[in-house]
């Protein structure tokens, strides 16, 4: 909509702002009135031997499941997860989040889902969360960029859902494929699961306070569920598990 009166524009830009608009996603403004009605296409299946071609619904989890199958390599993975169409978050996302870190190192850690300033960047945990990361990681000499004990970096979404929202259950399970494939590819010794999406995710279960700190195994190998530093940073009381936690996997890595 345009006009060239100011207190009208800001009256509106003000109305949006009331609604819970916090950032501009394009540049000018889309009127979807304007916009032709997008038909909804039901995906057709073969013609049967009748020649009636029945509607089917597409099922994303299967189609998920045989792209991530067909990944051979992370590259392809990341490709793969850029061509998949199928979970809504991606259109609202500016950038895909696929990893940070060393892939390889023995620590892959899980996060939860890309946030404003991942978006922007297409990196995981660059905020103040990520800040965090790297100073908890740094204080058992570890890091995303430490040739000697590095970290591989990946989050159960890929892409970030609108204000923040929690996942849904069925982005959670449609990107799960791509999860496990990402951790079969990158091969670590041991998960950390940061937070309560990647233990859903991984674990089928949530509840972080009761979960964390208790090894235990996601697609055979050791797992241990620990608090998000988002988290952390909300409720610095916590910091004393997770440090207990990360003393653990120091732990684990010494004796495995
Ligand atoms: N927090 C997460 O859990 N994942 C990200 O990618 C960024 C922040």
């Amino acid at each position: 909509m345009e006009s060239a009166n100011f207190h009208y524009d800001r009256a509106m830009l003000e109305w949006q702002i009331e609604l819970g608009a916090t950032e501009a996603i394009l540049d000018r403004p889309v009127n979807r009135y304007d916009a032709p009605a997008a038909e909804e296409k039901p995906k057709l299946a073969a013609p049967s031997a009748s020649g009636v071609t029945p509607a089917v619904k597409v099922d994303h989890v299967a189609v998920a499941e045989s792209a991530a199958a067909a990944a051979g390599t992370l590259d392809e993975l990341r490709e793969a997860i850029a061509a998949f169409d199928l979970c809504d978050l991606k259109k609202g996302a500016r950038n895909l989040v696929f990893s940070d870190g060393i892939a390889g190192a023995r620590v892959m850690l899980v996060g939860e889902a890309p946030g404003r300033d991942e978006d922007v960047a297409g990196k995981p945990f660059v905020g103040r969360a990520g800040d965090l990361l790297d100073k908890m990681l740094a204080a058992i000499r570890m890091g995303r960029a430490s040739a000697q004990a590095p970290v591989y970096i990946t989050s159960v979404l890929p892409w970030r859902p609108p204000q923040n929202r929690d996942p849904k259950p069925d982005e959670i399970a449609m990107m799960r494929p791509f999860l496990l494939r990402h951790i079969e590819l990158a091969a670590p010794d041991v998960l950390l699961l940061a937070g309560n999406w990647p233990c859903q995710a991984l674990l089928g279960k949530r509840g972080i306070t009761r979960l964390r700190g208790q090894w235990t195994e996601v697609a055979g190998r050791p797992a241990l569920p620990m608090f998000h530093p988002a988290y952390l940073l909300r409720s610095p009381e916590y910091k004393r598990e997770a440090w207990a936690d990360l003393l653990s996997l120091q732990k684990r890595l010494r004796d495995g």
